[in-house]
């Protein structure tokens, strides 16, 4: 008895050890079936199968025996009897994989350095898919008597598409926090009331995702993409598969996205992608790559230019419009072989390298314009401290100009709206744009670069539905405008910089914060030329280093100091370390020296904040707006935006087939 509940108790401590270092995310088990248990599927989405068995050679899973070799695997519908997967696919039996890989059970282990050692053996099925919407048992057998068993859905989504275009705004990390204070920045109020709206106030349909990840409840921005572009919640840091153990980031089971399911369906379908980070980056990258990491920025651009021919998984062709920056990853260096430039040109693609050339390329052709090395320079920047723009040597065609004639967010959206309206106003066109340095700036604890990047992203939704209305297209496009994640964000009130400034001791700067009546009024609109506009239209605050600042923070941060004022010399560096990084991030001696220190709350190999916990904001209007309101989770957002496109492909009668008989 008493042996049985010390068992018990063991039982539970491993699992709660389990649950922050894990021996493979979405498989608790000694078998492992991938798509996971609670999977959504869109009706004819391509997905591919892997099934794993482990069996730890050493640490607390220990198992003698050996690796099983001569597992099985069936899936049933519901209410239906189980049938092997080759049978109800009509596919050949996989080869058998195995390899080996480590994993650490807890901190202990590791800074011990002392992995725990898994064989596994493996199947993938590549390229399958289910049509007929409804519930589904998929049962991988191991061990002789083991099961680990996915329940996976196939959604009843209407086949009948409602929407001509799709929109989807995301600003990366942005929260309603966020959007609250900007709203502060560039808005004038009086006795507590706005005088004007921002473009987002103005959507008729407001919902909130929650952003969770597969295996942590904090994700990243791959992983997020992922949700929102193909419907499967993954692990931090992959596009479109789900992570198996092996070592390989190219061979771990894909599914479709949006993009490639539209191209596919559609063959004259325009795709649009828009970004200020540089291209490789996460959420541009998750409408074309498929990997365990996010980190192969080869593949990423490869990807782009040639879409997954090489794993015979997608005929898809490449957006009609790619703008952003990043051209490191494009010119041929040691890290990639190939010259992209060359090969976009090639393929009919214009190549714009600045914004005077990004308004010159034809409406009718493929677009590529890549306009600095690394992220676009903020709004902040390029607006306001453009002296920040000099003696950068980040010209994309790798000379040693400065990249001084930029784009923002807004030129690059209007401009790929133009185009995919010009090349695909018959079949209808998807475009994703994206604010990416509300998050980068949020990371550095850069608020007011972080905060021009929304207000930048609301100018370019506000001009954007003109363009629409414009066009005559408005009534046809569905717009979206949310959110991958957020950072844990808030403002709790004004700062006087001069009072700060003036003071010597750290605990007299902190007397120059003022909250609830002594945070007083936004001074962020008095004076300038914009001041004493209430008109709609364009708005920024009339100026960004006001007396009067805003108190505004992160829940969690590295070592640094703050004196709430706007870095004018350059976006911010928080926290530094030694070279060799051995102690750690300690305050940037250089940074907010005016400031008081304020002691992180993250491990000390952070030097940067992190992603919160939130849900993020939904803003809908168009075609199935309705579709957005409530509360949902992150993977609904794909399956409301294929639902509007009318992407679900249902037939009757044939439960499931291998992509390669059917594709088309
Ligand atoms: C682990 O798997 C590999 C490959 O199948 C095999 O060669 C090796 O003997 C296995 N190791 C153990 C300890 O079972
Ligand atoms: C697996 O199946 C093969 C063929 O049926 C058999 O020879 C082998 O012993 C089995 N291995 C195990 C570990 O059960
Ligand atoms: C896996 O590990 C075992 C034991 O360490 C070793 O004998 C075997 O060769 C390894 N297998 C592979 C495929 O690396
Ligand atoms: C497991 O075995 C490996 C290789 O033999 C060893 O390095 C590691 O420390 C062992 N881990 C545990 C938890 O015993
Ligand atoms: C912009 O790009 C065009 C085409 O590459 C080039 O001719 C022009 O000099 C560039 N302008 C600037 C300001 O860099
Ligand atoms: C650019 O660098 C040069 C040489 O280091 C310096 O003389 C010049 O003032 C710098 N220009 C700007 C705008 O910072
Ligand atoms: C920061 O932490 C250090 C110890 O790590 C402590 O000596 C110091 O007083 C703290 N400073 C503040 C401002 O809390
Ligand atoms: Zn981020």
């Amino acid at each position: 008895m008493r042996a049985a509940s010390i068992a018990v108790i063991a039982c539970l401590f491993s699992r709660t050890i389990a649950q922050t270092f894990q021996r493979l995310g979405g498989c608790p088990e000694l078998g492992c079936v991938f798509p996971p248990d609670q999977a959504d599927f869109l009706p004819g989405q391509y997905f591919d199968i892997r099934l794993e068995v482990h069996s730890p050679i050493n640490g607390s899973e220990q198992r003698v025996g050996g690796p099983d070799e001569n597992f099985t695997f069936t899936i049933a519908k519901k209410g239906g009897n189980p049938v092997p997967a080759t049978e109800f696919f009509n596919v050949e039996d996989p080869k058998l994989e195995s390899w080996n890989f480590t994993w650490y059970e807890d901190l202990f282990a590791q800074d011990m350095n002392k992995p725990s050692v898994v064989n596994a053996t493996a199947k993938a099925f590549r390229r399958v898919a289910l049509y007929e919407p409804g519930e589904y048992e998929a049962t991988l057998t191991y061990y002789g008597t083991q099961k680990t068993v996915a329940n996976w859905l196939i959604r009843d989504i209407p086949t009948k598409r409602r929407a001509k275009n799709v929109i989807l705004f995301i600003g990366d990390g942005m929260t309603t926090n966020m959007i609250t204070a900007a709203r502060l920045l560039a808005h004038r109020s009086i006795n507590g009331k706005y005088m004007t709206k921002m473009a987002l106030d103005k959507f008729p349909v407001l919902g909130h995702q929650m952003t969770h990840s597969m295996d942590s409840f904090i994700t990243d921005s791959a992983n997020s993409a992922t949700a929102l572009y193909s419907g499967h919640k993954t692990t931090v840091n992959a596009l479109n598969v789900y992570v198996d153990s092996s070592s390989d980031p190219f061979d771990d089971p894909k599914f479709e996205t949006i993009s490639e399911i539209f191209r596919r369906r559609h063959a004259h379908a325009g795709v649009g992608i828009v970004s200020t980070a540089f291209l490789a980056d996460a959420t541009p990258a998750g409408l074309a790559a498929h990997t365990s990491d996010r980190g192969e920025y080869d593949h990423v651009i490869g990807a782009y230019y040639e879409g997954l021919t090489k794993y015979e998984w997608t005929d898809w062709d490449g957006p009609d419009v790619l703008l952003g920056a990043g051209a490191e990853d494009f010119l041929e260096s040691e890290a990639n072989q190939r010259d992209y430039y060359k090969l976009f040109s090639e393929k009919g693609y214009n190549v714009a390298w600045n914004n005077t050339a990004l308004h010159d390329a034809p409406l009718d052709e493929k677009l590529l314009g890549v306009f600095q090395t690394s992220n676009l320079a903020t709004w902040l920047d390029r607006n306001v401290y453009q002296a920040n723009l000099h003696n950068q040597s980040n010209y994309p065609d790798g000379s040693d100009r400065d990249a001084d004639d930029l784009p923002g967010l807004k030129d690059m959206t209007l401009k790929a709206i133009d185009v995919l309206h010009e090349r695909h106003g018959d079949q209808g066109w998807f475009l994703m744009s994206e604010a990416a340095s509300i998050d980068k700036q949020m990371h550095s604890l850069d608020y007011d670069r972080s905060l021009g990047e929304l207000l930048e992203l609301d100018d370019t939704v506000r001009a954007t539905i003109e363009r629409l209305e414009h066009l005559g297209e408005l009534d046809d496009t569905l717009i979206i405008v949310t959110a991958d994640h957020g950072h844990g964000f808030d403002v709790t009130g004004s700062v006087d910089t001069e009072y700060m400034d003036a003071q010597d001791e750290d605990r007299d700067k902190r007397k120059a914060i003022g909250y609830y009546r002594e945070s007083g009024l936004s001074q962020y609109t008095v004076g300038g030329p914009n001041a004493l506009r209430y008109s709609e239209g364009v708005h920024f605050p009339a100026r960004w280093d006001p007396r009067y600042t805003l108190h505004s923070g992160v829940v969690a941060f590295p070592d640094h100091r703050e004196n709430y004022q706007v870095h004018s010399e350059g976006p911010r560096t928080p926290a530094a370390t030694s070279k060799d990084k051995k102690n750690g991030y300690y305050a940037a001696y250089k940074d907010a020296v005016t400031g008081f220190l304020v002691n992180g709350t993250l491990p000390v190999d952070a030097g940067q904040g992190v992603h919160s916990l939130t849900d993020v904001p939904v803003f809908a209007q168009g075609p199935c707006q309705e579709l957005f309101g409530g509360v949902y989770n992150s993977i609904d957002i794909f399956f409301n935006m294929a639902e509007c496109l009318g992407l679900s492909e249902t037939k009757q009668n044939s439960h499931g087939h291998s992509g390669k008989k059917g594709g088309k």
